[in-house]
């Protein structure tokens, strides 16, 4: 009989509760803004979550071999500077104008080595409420393995050969449309020598503060 009463106690407490934060959210008094930092449980949960997440669902992922190839890290090098570098950085590069509003705050590439498999998956698929965008749903396999490649040699990169293997790369095939290869004038010269200068930043990095080698910051 005491055992009842006191389930009957346990199952009206936690009705409560949950009504009450329940309550709490539908009245809209939770903090959204990304400029408020999470609950240290919230941080922990979340953090965990994606870990464990990416590590299982990246573990059958086959590694192709050629991933030390330098035409496929060349291409990712294009990629990375239009799409990643101003979230995700560059040797040279500490700082860029969205990273600082951006809750979770991406991680570094170019200090932090990652295991190629997981930088697959997070890449394709993206990371949901974080600003991690799934690329896979506009780049093929074959393109976000180039990245994939860049990426795992980035940590060991100094500011001056990150910024000649970008100025060398072909230009990111982006999306058809108006512009699509407008910003990258060396696209088809064939020899994309003599190109010390970057030109396809204007477009993409405007926010980003780039190292030196560059005329136009
Ligand atoms: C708008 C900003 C933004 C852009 C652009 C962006 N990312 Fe991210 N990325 C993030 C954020 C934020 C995270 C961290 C997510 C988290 O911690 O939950 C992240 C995480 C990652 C991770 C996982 C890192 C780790 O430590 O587990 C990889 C790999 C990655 N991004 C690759 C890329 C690549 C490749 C590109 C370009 C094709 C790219 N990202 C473009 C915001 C961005």
């Amino acid at each position: 009989m005491a055992l009842k009463k006191w389930f009957v106690a346990v199952g009206v407490m936690v009705i409560a509760v949950a009504a009450g934060v329940g309550a709490y959210l539908y009245a809209g008094f939770y903090d959204i803004g990304a400029d408020t930092p999470h609950w240290p449980i919230t941080h922990q949960v979340m953090e965990s979550t994606r870990t464990r997440a990416v590590l299982r669902q990246a573990r059958d992922i086959q590694l192709p071999s050629n991933l030390n190839d330098a035409q496929l890290i060349m291409k990712g090098a294009g990629q990375y500077d239009a799409m990643c570098v101003n979230c995700h950085l560059a040797p040279g590069l500490e700082n860029s104008e969205i990273r600082a509003g951006l809750y979770p705050q991406p991680p570094n590439l170019s200090t932090h080595q990652m295991d190629p498999k997981a930088t697959f998956w997070v890449t394709k698929h993206g990371i949901k409420m974080s600003g991690m965008p799934a690329w896979g749903l506009t780049h093929d396999d074959e393109t976000i393995w180039s990245m994939v490649a860049f990426i795992n040699k980035l940590p060991h990169m100094n500011p001056q050969q990150y910024q000649e293997m970008v100025a060398k790369a072909a230009p990111h095939d982006a999306m058809p449309g108006p512009d699509a290869h407008g910003h990258s004038p060396a696209a088809n010269s064939g020899s994309g020598k003599g190109h010390g200068h970057n030109h396809s930043h204007g477009a993409h990095s405007h926010g980003a503060k780039k190292p030196g080698a560059h005329a136009h910051n």
